[in-house]
């Protein structure tokens, strides 16, 4: 599933990104860049993350 439709950022590419050690939306946002251009996706990447980090 897309979370980030402006920055093409899949669910997986958050996953991916939790497992190379990010654990804040700070993080994601600087290396995705997810959530930079409308900010729509803000909650459902926060969500995924979460979820993400309760996994690990
Ligand atoms: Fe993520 Fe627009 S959908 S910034």
């Amino acid at each position: 599933m897309i979370v980030c439709v402006c920055n093409n950022i899949s669910e997986g590419k958050i996953h991916q990104a939790v497992d190379a050690g990010m654990t804040s939306m700070a993080e994601l946002r600087k290396q995705l860049g997810v959530g930079t251009c409308c900010g729509k996706c803000h909650s459902c990447a926060k969500n995924v993350l979460r979820e993400c980090l309760s996994n690990t």
